[in-house]
């Protein structure tokens, strides 16, 4: 495979602007340039020096466009891309009116198929490189998603939902605890580790799984420790006494998952706004992540993340979309709604923290830092490129910019897909406008 030297503006990260300080861990380069090769980055440095060192090689220039890692979306459904701005509902009306439905029809092969294919390019164009997607309870959606990110060449996580419990889940929906099980596995050991694919295993949440479903999955995940494991915990208070109304003996939400073995360090908990005291240590303890989906807790209603707080408590955390909870493909908007919800919390999050949260952060609750998410020697070379000035109201605000932060907050903050000045996927060029 040939190299190729992308040159333009660089920013990285040498650690977590959370613990250290973002002025600690930010590398910005004004004229930098990455060299990727055999779909990896494989050196970084000024854009002049690398162009003499690497007389060879294919030169892509940006010019004063920001060269970032690609955004990892750690939490959202594919099978809700078409449902995404569906009006006026809270989460469980929100699932029983539009998202049930809507999944249901993933029995069909063809609508899953096409509705995978739909959403990695909807991810694309936004600048997403890997998503982290909830498949629905159909075998055929997991085969759907996984195969529509290895005609694109993306590294995704995914994983079958399992839902059994039959006061809460349409039968069009419903799997059982040992159906679950068996699904759950063969698509585990037939994806997992295939290609760029991550498996996920996925009970939606304690509500709608029975006891023998989450104990099944909890066990699967003790005989396949290298899967990921992803849910929800702590979305809505309604949400929350409903829990506790099915799950009568437990110390609180995240119990229902802790008792049947689906607490873990390789554990990634969607939402997590409402926690208590002792979820928290316990989430920190074992090194379990949480996922903050902002743009979903506005539209869904369901409140306001905790972020310094939990940082705080050394909780690992990353920033996903939600789709179609959340009301944008783009984690450009998604770290508009952090700042946002930042702002009702009076902590003002930096850009270099947002962007941080985007790439390095989510990657890190896939336990893949380093290799995605991050714009250094050795990192798969899933890199986007944003035009710091795509739209009139953002060019006239961005001439006014001091810094690189003040250059790139307009766009965090009112960017979208126009912003999108290039993708590259594993060293290849995927979107260019
Ligand atoms: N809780 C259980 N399922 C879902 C879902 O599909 N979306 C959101 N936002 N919350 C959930
Ligand atoms: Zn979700």
């Amino acid at each position: 495979m040939s190299a190729n030297l992308l040159l333009g503006q660089t920013l990285s990260y040498t650690g977590n602007p959370f613990v250290e300080g973002w002025q600690a861990v930010t590398r910005h380069n004004s004229r930098g340039g990455v060299l990727i090769r055999d779909g990896r980055i494989v050196a970084l440095g000024d854009a002049e020096a690398m162009r003499i060192a690497h007389p060879d090689v294919r030169v892509t220039d940006y010019g004063d466009a920001l060269i970032s890692a690609g955004f990892v979306d750690a939490h959202m459904h594919y099978p809700q891309t078409a449902i995404i701005a569906s009006w006026g509902k809270r989460l469980i009306d929100w699932l029983n009116t539009y998202t049930f439905p809507e999944e249901s029809r993933f029995a069909d092969q063809a609508h899953a198929d096409e509705i995978a294919g739909r959403t990695m390019d909807l991810a694309l164009a936004h600048g997403t490189t890997t998503l982290t997607s909830f498949c629905t309870v159909h075998p055929g959606s997991v085969d759907a998603y996984f195969s529509a990110a290895g005609a694109r060449g993306m590294r995704v996580v995914g994983g079958k939902t399992c839902m059994d419990r039959v006061e809460t889940t349409p039968a069009t929906l419903r799997d059982t605890a040992q159906s679950a099980y068996d699904d759950s596995k063969r698509l585990l050991d037939k994806w997992h580790g295939q290609g760029r694919a991550t498996y996920a295993i996925t009970p939606r949440f304690s509500p709608t799984s029975t006891e023998a479903q989450l104990e099944a999955l909890g066990a699967l995940w003790a005989e396949r420790p290298t899967a990921l494991m992803q849910t929800h915990l702590s979305e809505q208070v309604d949400e929350i006494e409903w829990v506790l109304g099915i799950y009568p003996q437990a110390r609180d939400y995240l119990d229902t998952y802790e008792k049947y073995g689906l607490l873990g360090g390789r554990g990634l908990y969607g939402h997590a706004i409402h926690l208590q005291d002792r979820e928290i240590a316990r989430l920190s303890e074992v090194g379990a992540s949480v996922v903050h989906c902002p743009t979903s807790n506005t539209f869904i209603g369901s409140g306001l993340f905790d972020l310094r707080g939990l940082a705080v408590a050394k909780v690992k955390f990353g920033l996903a979309t939600d789709t179609g909870g959340g009301s944008s493909f783009s984690m450009l908007r998604t770290m508009a709604a952090a700042y946002e919800i930042g702002q009702l919390r009076h902590a003002s999050l930096h850009p270099a923290e947002l962007m941080w949260m985007a790439t390095e952060g989510s990657a890190q609750t896939l336990h893949m830092g380093g290799m995605i998410g991050h714009l250094g020697i050795g990192a798969e070379a899933d890199i986007t490129v944003l035009d710091l000035a795509s739209t009139p109201a953002i060019a006239q605000r961005t001439a006014r910019a001091d810094s690189i932060w003040d250059a790139l907050f307009p766009t965090i903050m009112m960017g979208d897909d126009r912003a999108i000045k290039a993708v590259w996927v594993a060293g290849q060029p995927m979107v260019s406008r």
